[in-house]
């Protein structure tokens, strides 16, 4: 190759690069106002959090509000739902899904009961309250074949720790981001 062919060459190469970096700012010009369209209102972000006033829920009661524009369930268990989804060998549940499915834990947190609870004992289990097959609200109050929540939808049976166990969900209901703030709210979100 002559030193002149090397030359051009170079110079191709530098219009290409040249050209692809116009290509990359012009890109991100465009970009940005969607960008920031997209980003929530001051009313949208009020609503990211909540807190919630739990003194009224009993044990072996539920609590159901609207965050987000879904529904969460808050239940407070009962002893016997604590046992019923604690005192078992997760390995021997034979879970469609072995995930804890909480946002506040690593995405490879299994699915035992303490990674699904609020509190270390057990009592208190938060869950958006949209079944993981196709988003219909299950049913509580000890119901379906686990004594947990049951989809009157198509049929998903969830145990006591809002795991599924029987489908076609293919997911354990989803733990949202909470915590307690103090002894009687639990903020979401
Ligand atoms: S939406 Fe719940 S089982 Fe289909």
């Amino acid at each position: 190759m002559s030193q002149t062919d090397d030359h051009s060459g170079t110079r191709r190469d530098f219009l290409y690069y040249a050209t692809a970096g116009a290509g990359v700012v012009a890109t991100g010009a465009a970009v940005w106002p969607l960008v920031n369209q997209m980003n929530p209102s001051a009313d949208v972000k009020a609503l990211a959090s909540i807190e919630v006033d739990v003194t009224d829920v009993t044990e072996g009661t539920q609590l159901t509000v609207k965050w987000r524009g879904k529904p969460v369930f808050i239940r407070y268990r009962t002893p016997e739902e604590i046992s019923a989804a604690r005192d078992v060998v997760l390995a021997d549940l034979g879970l469609i899904d072995g995930k804890a499915q909480n946002a506040n834990l690593p995405a490879e947190a299994d699915a035992s009961d303490a990674n699904r609870t609020l509190d270390a004992d057990g009592k208190w289990l938060v869950m958006m309250g949209v079944c993981t097959h196709l988003g219909c609200v299950p049913l509580g109050d000890g119901a379906g074949e686990f004594g947990g929540w049951f989809c009157p939808c198509h049929g998903s049976n969830y145990d006591t720790a809002g795991r599924i166990r029987k489908g076609p969900a293919p997911r354990n209901l989803e733990v949202p981001v909470a915590a307690f703030v103090n002894e009687t709210t639990i903020k979401l979100g």
